[in-house]
Protein backbone atom coordinates (compact mmCIF):
# COMPACT_ATOMS: atom_id res chain seq x y z
CA UNK A 1 0.00 0.00 0.00
CA UNK A 2 0.79 3.12 -0.36
CA UNK A 3 1.18 3.89 3.04
CA UNK A 4 3.14 1.15 3.69
CA UNK A 5 5.30 2.47 1.19
CA UNK A 6 5.65 5.87 2.54
CA UNK A 7 6.26 4.11 6.29
CA UNK A 8 9.12 1.85 5.20
CA UNK A 9 10.63 4.92 2.83
CA UNK A 10 10.73 7.20 6.04
CA UNK A 11 12.21 4.75 8.35
CA UNK A 12 14.65 4.01 5.95
CA UNK A 13 15.86 7.55 5.41
CA UNK A 14 15.49 8.01 9.05
CA UNK A 15 18.45 5.35 9.72
CA UNK A 16 20.64 7.05 7.60
CA UNK A 17 19.79 10.65 7.70
CA UNK A 18 17.91 11.10 11.25
CA UNK A 19 19.09 13.59 13.24
CA UNK A 20 21.31 12.55 16.36
CA UNK A 21 20.17 14.45 19.43
CA UNK A 22 21.09 14.02 22.93
CA UNK A 23 17.40 13.19 24.60
CA UNK A 24 17.51 10.36 22.12
CA UNK A 25 20.12 8.70 23.10
CA UNK A 26 19.05 5.15 24.63
CA UNK A 27 19.87 4.13 27.82
CA UNK A 28 23.20 2.45 29.00
CA UNK A 29 22.73 -0.92 28.85
CA UNK A 30 25.78 -1.76 31.20
CA UNK A 31 27.76 -3.23 28.75
CA UNK A 32 30.14 -0.03 29.03
CA UNK A 33 29.56 0.12 25.13
CA UNK A 34 28.28 3.49 23.62
CA UNK A 35 24.92 1.96 21.82
CA UNK A 36 23.60 3.80 18.81
CA UNK A 37 20.06 4.34 18.59
CA UNK A 38 19.67 3.69 14.93
CA UNK A 39 21.19 -0.01 15.61
CA UNK A 40 18.59 -1.06 17.66
CA UNK A 41 15.19 -1.21 16.49
CA UNK A 42 12.78 -0.44 19.20
CA UNK A 43 15.58 0.92 21.50
CA UNK A 44 14.33 3.46 24.19
CA UNK A 45 15.78 6.83 25.46
CA UNK A 46 15.74 7.71 28.97
CA UNK A 47 12.73 8.15 30.04
CA UNK A 48 13.86 11.84 32.63
CA UNK A 49 15.20 12.74 29.74
CA UNK A 50 12.44 12.73 27.34
CA UNK A 51 10.67 14.68 30.00
CA UNK A 52 13.12 17.48 30.31
CA UNK A 53 13.99 17.54 26.39
CA UNK A 54 10.35 17.98 25.42
CA UNK A 55 9.65 20.49 27.95
CA UNK A 56 12.79 22.39 26.82
CA UNK A 57 11.29 21.87 22.78
CA UNK A 58 7.94 22.65 23.78
CA UNK A 59 9.21 26.89 22.80
CA UNK A 60 12.84 26.46 22.06
CA UNK A 61 14.37 25.35 18.87
CA UNK A 62 16.16 21.86 19.06
CA UNK A 63 19.43 23.34 18.02
CA UNK A 64 19.36 25.40 21.01
CA UNK A 65 18.50 22.60 23.34
CA UNK A 66 20.82 20.58 22.08
CA UNK A 67 23.18 22.86 23.22
CA UNK A 68 22.17 23.02 26.50
CA UNK A 69 20.63 19.77 27.13
CA UNK A 70 23.55 18.02 28.44
CA UNK A 71 24.98 20.23 31.00
CA UNK A 72 21.42 20.46 32.28
CA UNK A 73 20.76 16.53 32.85
CA UNK A 74 24.25 16.58 33.96
CA UNK A 75 23.11 19.29 37.03
CA UNK A 76 20.07 17.27 37.52
CA UNK A 77 20.27 13.42 36.10
CA UNK A 78 17.45 12.42 38.07
CA UNK A 79 13.45 13.47 39.42
CA UNK A 80 15.22 12.88 42.94
CA UNK A 81 18.07 15.38 42.73
CA UNK A 82 15.50 17.90 41.02
CA UNK A 83 13.23 17.80 43.88
CA UNK A 84 15.63 17.98 46.25
CA UNK A 85 16.79 21.54 44.79
CA UNK A 86 15.49 24.37 45.17
CA UNK A 87 13.47 25.34 42.68
CA UNK A 88 15.88 29.02 41.82
CA UNK A 89 18.50 26.48 41.22
CA UNK A 90 16.25 24.54 38.00
CA UNK A 91 15.70 28.01 36.99
CA UNK A 92 19.45 29.48 37.43
CA UNK A 93 20.33 26.23 34.99
CA UNK A 94 17.19 26.85 32.76
CA UNK A 95 18.88 30.11 31.59
CA UNK A 96 18.92 31.15 27.76
CA UNK A 97 15.92 29.02 27.15
CA UNK A 98 13.37 31.44 28.27
CA UNK A 99 9.66 31.03 29.47
CA UNK A 100 10.80 30.04 33.13
CA UNK A 101 7.49 28.72 33.65
CA UNK A 102 8.70 25.33 31.98
CA UNK A 103 11.30 24.79 34.73
CA UNK A 104 8.99 25.23 37.55
CA UNK A 105 6.43 22.89 36.14
CA UNK A 106 9.40 20.09 35.89
CA UNK A 107 10.21 21.29 39.37
CA UNK A 108 7.44 20.29 40.58
CA UNK A 109 6.75 17.68 38.22
CA UNK A 110 9.73 15.78 39.62
CA UNK A 111 8.61 16.19 43.37
CA UNK A 112 5.35 14.61 42.07
CA UNK A 113 7.41 11.41 40.47
CA UNK A 114 9.43 11.73 44.07
CA UNK A 115 5.95 11.34 46.19
CA UNK A 116 3.78 10.04 44.35
CA UNK A 117 5.68 7.38 41.32
CA UNK A 118 8.49 5.89 43.35
CA UNK A 119 10.73 8.48 41.65
CA UNK A 120 9.67 7.32 37.96
CA UNK A 121 7.87 9.24 35.49
CA UNK A 122 4.69 7.08 35.39
CA UNK A 123 3.54 5.45 31.97
CA UNK A 124 0.16 5.67 31.99
CA UNK A 125 -1.11 8.46 29.54
CA UNK A 126 -3.50 10.28 32.10
CA UNK A 127 -0.85 10.11 34.94
CA UNK A 128 1.55 11.66 33.02
CA UNK A 129 -0.79 14.55 31.60
CA UNK A 130 -1.26 14.69 35.57
CA UNK A 131 1.87 16.05 35.62
CA UNK A 132 2.97 20.05 35.65
CA UNK A 133 3.60 21.62 32.08
CA UNK A 134 3.08 18.48 30.76
CA UNK A 135 -0.07 17.88 27.77
CA UNK A 136 -1.32 15.33 25.31
CA UNK A 137 1.24 16.03 23.31
CA UNK A 138 3.98 15.59 25.50
CA UNK A 139 2.67 12.76 27.37
CA UNK A 140 2.03 10.99 23.69
CA UNK A 141 6.15 11.89 23.34
CA UNK A 142 7.05 10.34 26.87
CA UNK A 143 4.93 7.16 26.21
CA UNK A 144 6.36 6.69 22.74
CA UNK A 145 10.12 7.70 22.87
CA UNK A 146 10.67 6.28 26.12
CA UNK A 147 8.53 3.77 27.11
CA UNK A 148 8.18 2.28 23.05
CA UNK A 149 4.26 2.72 23.65
CA UNK A 150 2.40 2.28 20.02
CA UNK A 151 1.44 6.64 20.93
CA UNK A 152 1.55 9.30 18.51
CA UNK A 153 2.94 12.56 19.68
CA UNK A 154 1.08 14.86 17.47
CA UNK A 155 2.72 18.70 17.23
CA UNK A 156 2.36 21.21 14.78
CA UNK A 157 5.50 19.49 12.37
CA UNK A 158 3.99 16.19 12.81
CA UNK A 159 0.19 17.30 11.75
CA UNK A 160 1.80 19.25 8.45
CA UNK A 161 3.10 15.79 7.95
CA UNK A 162 -0.35 14.27 8.63
CA UNK A 163 -2.30 16.74 6.32
CA UNK A 164 0.07 16.78 3.21
CA UNK A 165 1.84 13.43 2.86
CA UNK A 166 -0.40 10.99 4.31
CA UNK A 167 -4.35 12.42 3.59
CA UNK A 168 -3.39 15.15 1.16
CA UNK A 169 -6.09 17.49 2.80
CA UNK A 170 -6.48 19.97 5.73
CA UNK A 171 -7.18 18.04 9.29
CA UNK A 172 -8.46 19.30 12.49
CA UNK A 173 -6.85 18.31 15.53
CA UNK A 174 -8.94 15.31 16.15
CA UNK A 175 -8.57 14.01 13.15
CA UNK A 176 -4.70 14.47 12.68
CA UNK A 177 -4.31 12.75 15.79
CA UNK A 178 -6.38 10.00 14.61
CA UNK A 179 -4.91 9.59 11.36
CA UNK A 180 -1.45 10.01 13.02
CA UNK A 181 -2.35 6.69 15.16
CA UNK A 182 -3.37 4.45 12.70
CA UNK A 183 0.18 4.74 11.46
CA UNK A 184 2.64 3.99 14.13
CA UNK A 185 4.41 0.89 13.22
CA UNK A 186 4.24 -1.64 15.65
CA UNK A 187 8.15 -2.70 16.10
CA UNK A 188 9.61 1.49 15.63
CA UNK A 189 7.09 3.55 17.45
CA UNK A 190 9.95 6.05 19.01
CA UNK A 191 11.65 6.04 15.53
CA UNK A 192 8.69 6.92 13.52
CA UNK A 193 7.74 9.78 15.46
CA UNK A 194 11.42 11.13 15.24
CA UNK A 195 11.69 10.51 11.97
CA UNK A 196 8.15 12.28 11.09
CA UNK A 197 9.55 15.46 13.39
CA UNK A 198 12.91 15.52 11.42
CA UNK A 199 10.85 15.25 8.00
CA UNK A 200 8.52 18.32 9.03
CA UNK A 201 11.96 20.74 10.07
CA UNK A 202 13.75 18.91 7.40
CA UNK A 203 11.44 18.51 3.94
CA UNK A 204 8.54 19.10 4.83
CA UNK A 205 8.70 22.61 6.14
CA UNK A 206 5.57 25.13 6.56
CA UNK A 207 6.59 27.73 4.77
CA UNK A 208 8.35 26.34 1.80
CA UNK A 209 8.61 22.72 1.39
CA UNK A 210 11.62 21.02 -0.53
CA UNK A 211 9.55 18.49 -2.29
CA UNK A 212 12.36 18.05 -4.62
CA UNK A 213 14.61 16.22 -2.50
CA UNK A 214 11.83 14.90 -0.15
CA UNK A 215 12.36 11.07 0.77
CA UNK A 216 8.61 10.39 0.97
CA UNK A 217 7.58 12.31 -2.23
CA UNK A 218 6.70 9.44 -4.46
CA UNK A 219 4.21 8.13 -1.84
CA UNK A 220 3.18 11.99 -1.03
CA UNK A 221 -0.97 12.47 -1.49
CA UNK A 222 -0.90 16.24 -2.00
CA UNK A 223 2.15 16.11 -4.57
CA UNK A 224 0.50 12.83 -6.00
CA UNK A 225 -2.43 16.08 -6.80
CA UNK A 226 -0.14 18.57 -8.19
CA UNK A 227 0.30 20.19 -5.22
CA UNK A 228 -3.58 21.84 -5.24
CA UNK A 229 -3.86 25.33 -3.48
CA UNK A 230 -4.80 25.82 -0.42
CA UNK A 231 -2.08 23.48 0.62
CA UNK A 232 -3.35 21.15 2.99
CA UNK A 233 -1.15 22.06 5.84
CA UNK A 234 -2.89 25.50 6.17
CA UNK A 235 -6.43 24.59 5.45
CA UNK A 236 -5.56 22.41 8.73
CA UNK A 237 -7.35 23.79 11.96
N1 LIG B 1 10.52 18.53 19.05
C1 LIG B 1 9.82 17.96 20.03
N2 LIG B 1 10.32 16.76 20.35
C2 LIG B 1 11.38 16.57 19.56
C3 LIG B 1 12.30 15.54 19.41
N3 LIG B 1 12.24 14.45 20.18
N4 LIG B 1 13.26 15.67 18.48
C4 LIG B 1 13.29 16.78 17.72
N5 LIG B 1 12.46 17.78 17.81
C5 LIG B 1 11.50 17.69 18.72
Amino acid sequence: TRLGRLQRALLAWYDLQGRDLPWREPPEDGSGQTADARSRPGARCRPWAVLVSELMLQQTQAARVAARFPEFLGRFPDPATMAAAPVSAVIDAWQGLGYNRRAVNLHRAAQEMVWRHGGHLPRELDELEALPGVGPYTARAVAAFAYGQLRAPVDTNVARVMARAVAGAGLGRAEAQRVADGLVPVDRPADWSHALMDLGARYCTARRPVCGSCPVATQCAWRAAGWPDPDPARASS
